[in-house]
């Protein structure tokens, strides 16, 4: 028997297929929806200390190769954002629930994960990452001192397991081993591109935002190109993300170095099946190529 899952911080991801932050996850039905659909785990959309409205419209551009977002972290706050949890937690069997919060200080950030833990999550992501909004996301990542006086506090405030979700900068790997030294359980990688569209005929760029996030197959070589450096300079675990798409997508994460791995925009290009789809594919893959277990394979391309 193939075993397409696998075991991270005492937890099991069957599969090992995880809802990324962002996509279909705003309420705790849509979530538990693809929970049906056989994801094995789900990250809830990043969540801050008061509601927020997000980015002026068109939010989002389709392209070729993937999606250009810039929703600007739009979320109800944490306080509303209670009963969500609630509602997910009392539908989901087993399922690791993983909640995203961002914030602009190591204070709020905190606040947030002891918030989100006591409302139910089984891990916390930090969004390190979102490449669009004023003061959050990456440009915490770009700030050393502040990274690690964040991940700092939240280490000292809970004990669940603690997700760093970095951005796909140059500096991913070196970024990666200050989460680790600072206390980061494990690392996502990677968030959406920082990216832009223009339309031709109007001679304007597209998002009301102008610059947003691009994700999709077109950044799968960014993710694998992230994992597989962060791979080699961190003892704890990765989650890949950024394109996979497929089951061979899938694999090729777990060579670079991935344990586990997150989707978004493959919800879109595939429909609500497609992390069925993934696992079966990946499954078959592993068992034309003799595979077992994905233990077996983890940076395997290294
Ligand atoms: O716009 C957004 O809400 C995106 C967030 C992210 O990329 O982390």
């Amino acid at each position: 028997m193939v075993k397409f899952r696998s075991r991270l911080f005492g937890t099991e991801f069957d599969p090992p297929l995880i809802l990324a932050s962002g996509i279909l996850d705003q309420t705790a039905e849509s979530i538990q929806r693809l929970i049906k659909k056989g994801m094995g785990g789900v990250v809830t959309k990043s969540i801050g200390t008061e509601p927020r409205e997000g980015h002026p419209n068109p939010t989002i551009v389709e392209l070729d190769t993937g999606l250009l977002n810039a929703m600007g972290l739009p979320n109800q706050g944490i306080e509303d954002f209670k009963n969500e949890m609630e509602k997910l937690e009392s539908e989901l069997e087993e399922e690791p629930i993983i909640g995203s919060i961002f914030a602009s200080d190591p204070d709020d950030f905190s606040h947030l994960a002891g918030k989100m833990t006591r409302y139910g999550a089984d891990m916390v992501e930090l969004n390190l990452s979102c490449p669009h909004a004023e003061g959050y996301g990456a440009q915490i990542a770009s700030d050393d001192e502040i990274m690690e006086r964040v991940i700092k506090k939240v280490d000292e405030r809970i004990q669940e397991p603690i997700l760093a979700k970095l951005p796909p900068s140059n500096e991913i790997a070196k970024n990666a081993v200050l989460a680790e030294r600072s206390g980061a359980d494990g690392i996502v990688c990677i968030n959406t591109v920082r990216a832009m569209a223009v339309n031709f005929e109007t001679q304007e760029p597209i998002l009301g935002n102008k610059i947003g996030g691009y994700s999709g197959p077109g950044i799968k070589p960014i993710g694998l190109r992230c994992v597989y450096e962060v791979y080699r300079e961190v003892d704890i675990p990765i989650i890949g993300c950024g394109g996979i798409t497929d089951g061979r997508d899938a694999l090729e994460y777990i060579l670079a170095g991935a344990s586990a791995l997150q989707m978004g925009s493959a919800l879109h290009h595939r429909g609500k099946d497609a992390v069925e789809k993934v696992s079966k594919e990946a499954t078959e893959l592993m068992r034309k190529e003799g595979i077992d277990d994905i233990e077996e394979i983890i940076g395997g391309a290294h």
